[in-house]
């Protein structure tokens, strides 16, 4: 049965603008694969820890010499590692706090980016060991980062973008929703183009 793993990473809940937009992904995903099972993390509202002393030796550690503290140390990461492995397919509604990603996003990649577990760390680099699948990525900005002569840089798609290829996820694509802080007008704009965005990468069938 095919699955997906929805990340939401705004810390308001229903009024989310990105947590929209990506429960938009979701439904429009659903309906083309009814039989799809949905798993479901509110980073946001429920932050994972920030990762510690205690996993950094873990992470470091041969998996044949870990003690149980070590395992347990690693514990969450297998758990998030194990929920990407489980579905096949991945949205990320984030919003764009201080030019990058929020910290609990930050967070969750700490658990899920890790060296020996899902990146291969090569004489040719770093190689991601997870399973590539369809991605989409819903970014929200209350200002505009985008186009011509955008005011702020951009550091949640270049970011994004690389952290999940060196996972192995390559298959991504982003769409942001900007100027969002110039009222209601431009916030239906935003939305009115992520839902003609998604037409064309999710046409209903
Ligand atoms: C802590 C914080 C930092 C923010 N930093 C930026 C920023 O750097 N650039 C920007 O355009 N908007 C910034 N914003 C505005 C949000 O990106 C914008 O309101 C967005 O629509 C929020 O998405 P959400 O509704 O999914 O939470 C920030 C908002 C917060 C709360």
């Amino acid at each position: 049965m095919p699955a997906i793993l929805a990340i939401y990473a705004s810390p308001r809940g229903a009024a989310s603008h990105s947590g929209q937009a990506g429960r938009m992904v979701v439904e429009r995903l659903l309906r083309r694969e009814p039989d799809t099972r949905l798993l479901v993390r509110h980073l946001g509202v429920e932050p994972p820890p920030h990762i510690d002393a205690a996993y950094a030796a873990a992470m470091e550690t041969p998996e044949a010499q870990r003690t149980a503290a070590d395992r347990q140390a690693l514990a969450r990461s297998e758990e998030l590692i194990a929920e990407l492995e489980a579905t096949d397919r991945l949205v990320i509604a984030t919003p764009m706090h201080n030019f990058t990603v929020p910290s609990s996003l930050k967070a969750w990649i700490d658990h899920v980016a890790r060296a020996h577990r899902s990146i291969a760390l090569t004489p040719r680099g770093k190689q991601g060991m997870l399973a590539d699948r369809p991605t989409y990525v819903l970014v929200s900005a209350g200002g505009v980062v985008s186009g011509e002569g955008p005011r702020q840089p951009d550091f949640v798609t270049p970011y994004l973008r690389h952290v999940l290829a060196v996972v192995g996820i390559r298959d991504v694509q982003f769409h942001l929703l900007e100027a969002l802080v110039r009222g209601p007008d431009a916030v239906q704009a935003a939305e009115r183009r992520a839902r003609a965005w998604l037409d064309e990468q999710l046409p209903e069938e």
